[in-house]
């Protein structure tokens, strides 16, 4: 596996999912995987100590813990990294141990198969409601909100959180990770990419001339932001799909102004509605492309009337940047899982194998191996990959490839494609696709791109008359590892 191996001896498989992201964290802790820093300052100073700790690509990165933040009381915190190692991962999944980040992509996928959500339960009181700022006495600041990254318009108090928004038309409640600034003690701006659903949600509010209710849960269960983060089906609640890998319904209040549900035993949340009429200019912020690539844009604000906190809150944070990142791991982990069961489920066979590399953020460089059967399998994996939800924001590059090379490898990626590629033939491009501001190859306002779907699959009609690989035979490689060994050590 090339973008991360696990660490042995440390892990530990629950039969029961983690209570909360407290609880997490205490298992975290547990398996050695939870570095706690004191003293960092929100202005910049966390932001490049995830980027310094998190851009080295170490083998299981801690999740870092920031306390006793200069400015703020101590135990207002700050988590970075949760789900950025394997082993977390597999942790927070409810998986055993594995031994590479291939392992819980396939578990992952293979959940997919019979797999159904499991609705919140709901209940009176819990932990979010241990402080609740009404009105005039809402102030964002009293949180110790980042600022990440040097050129950013302002400070992020959303970025590993889920934006909770009702469907007007239907029973859906859609939770979606999008980031937010704060303009000032009660209001934020907030970013959703047009198409995303909580954009289609809000525009239909609009659309009735209402403003769109909104509650936001700024620190929570990981299971939660891998679920908001990542491209689950139109229609179906993050909630309950979350629930649906915990085993076990979250518990739910119901929100005071709106009657959203918000999580009973989460850290922070905040409540309000966003106004078409109050435009204010939101970002620039430094994305995961690696650039700060979406300018300053006039957007509706959110008026903030209500914000519920635990007592000692936690703030859950994920930095984007420069590739590889705080998330990019769970990122390429998840969207590689759901992308293989969604292009099975649209009819694809032989599947070997899906890896959306970290180096593209996990959108713009997907590579799908295959088996292939019949003419035309390659194109179809190739077209699928970039075509179903889980592949077709945001991307570039959807390569085909056959099932003797692992598609997680840079290595085996790049040899087939400068080897079993001819351009001319082997390139298509599909234009006009689903993009966004966010493409750093696109100015303001552009919100489509092309695609390159690359067949790196050796020639179908005479796939068998290809020439031999020149590497050893598995019987030599093994005979020459027994004897020679000790060489490699
Ligand atoms: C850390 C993180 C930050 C994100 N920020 C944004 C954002 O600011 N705007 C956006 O449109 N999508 C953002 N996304 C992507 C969406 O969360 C993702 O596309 C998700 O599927 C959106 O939910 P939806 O499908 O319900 O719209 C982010 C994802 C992650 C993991």
């Amino acid at each position: 596996m090339a973008d991360a191996t696990a660490k042995k001896g440390t892990y530990k498989e629950y039969d029961t999912p983690h209570h909360d992201l407290r609880d997490w964290i205490d298992r975290v802790d547990a398996m050695g995987e939870l570095t706690k820093i004191e003293g960092a300052d929100w202005n910049l100073e966390i932001g490049a100590v995830a980027e310094m700790i998190y851009n080295h690509v170490p083998d299981n990165p801690p999740a870092l813990l920031f306390d006793n933040i200069p400015g703020y009381e101590p135990g207002f915190r700050i988590i970075s990294g949760m789900t950025n190692s394997i082993n977390r991962l597999a942790m927070t999944l409810g998986f055993p141990e594995p031994s590479g980040a291939m392992d819980v992509v396939q578990w992952y996928r293979d959940r997919m198969k019979d797999f159904s959500s499991i609705p919140s339960r709901f209940v009176n009181t819990g932990p979010i409601l241990e402080n609740i700022d009404r009105d005039e006495d809402v102030d964002l600041l009293k949180f110790p909100v980042p600022f990440l990254h040097e050129l950013d318009g302002g400070r992020y108090i959303g970025t590993g959180d889920l934006v909770i928004m009702a469907d007007p038309d239907s029973d859906w409640v859609n939770v979606g990770t999008y980031r937010i600034m704060v303009h000032d003690k009660n209001t934020c701006g907030l970013w959703m990419s047009p198409g995303k659903h909580g954009r289609q949600i809000r525009d239909k509010y609009f659309k009735l001339g209402k403003p769109c209710p909104v509650a936001i849960s700024i620190g929570h269960d990981p299971l939660m932001f891998l679920a908001a983060g990542n491209e689950v089906l139109y229609g179906v609640s993050e909630f309950g799909y979350a629930a649906g890998h915990r085993g076990a319904p979250f518990d739910m209040i119901k929100s005071e102004l709106h009657g959203l549900p918000i999580p009973a035993y989460g850290e922070i949340v905040i409540e309000g509605e966003i106004v078409q009429e109050d435009m204010r200019p939101e970002g620039p912020f430094g994305e995961w492309t690696g650039y700060y690539a979406s300018s300053v844009r006039e957007d509706p604000v959110i008026k903030i009337r209500r914000v519920y906190y635990r007592n000692k809150p936690i703030i859950t944070m994920a930095r984007p940047g420069r590739p590889p990142s705080d998330y990019t791991l769970s990122k390429s982990v998840i969207k590689s899982a759901l992308l293989w069961d969604q292009v099975e489920a649209a009819g694809l066979p032989g599947v070997q194998g899906v890896w959306c590399h970290q180096n593209g953020g996990g959108r713009l460089f997907n590579v799908i191996s295959i088996k292939q059967a019949y003419p035309g399998h390659s194109r179809q994996a190739a077209q699928l990959c970039c075509s179903v939800h889980a592949g077709n924001y945001l991307g570039r590059w959807s390569i085909a490839v056959d099932e003797d090379i692992d598609p997680s490898n840079l290595w085996d990626v790049t040899w087939a494609m400068a080897t079993r590629c001819d351009p001319v033939d082997d390139i298509d491009i599909t234009r006009r696709a689903w993009s966004g501001a966010l493409d750093p190859m696109k100015r303001a306002g552009d919100n489509f791109n092309s695609r390159a779907l690359v067949d790196a699959c050796r020639p179908y009609e005479w796939k068998d008359e290809f020439p031999p690989v020149a590497e050893s035979s598995p019987e030599l490689k093994a005979k020459t590892l027994q004897k020679w060994k000790h060489l490699l050590d």
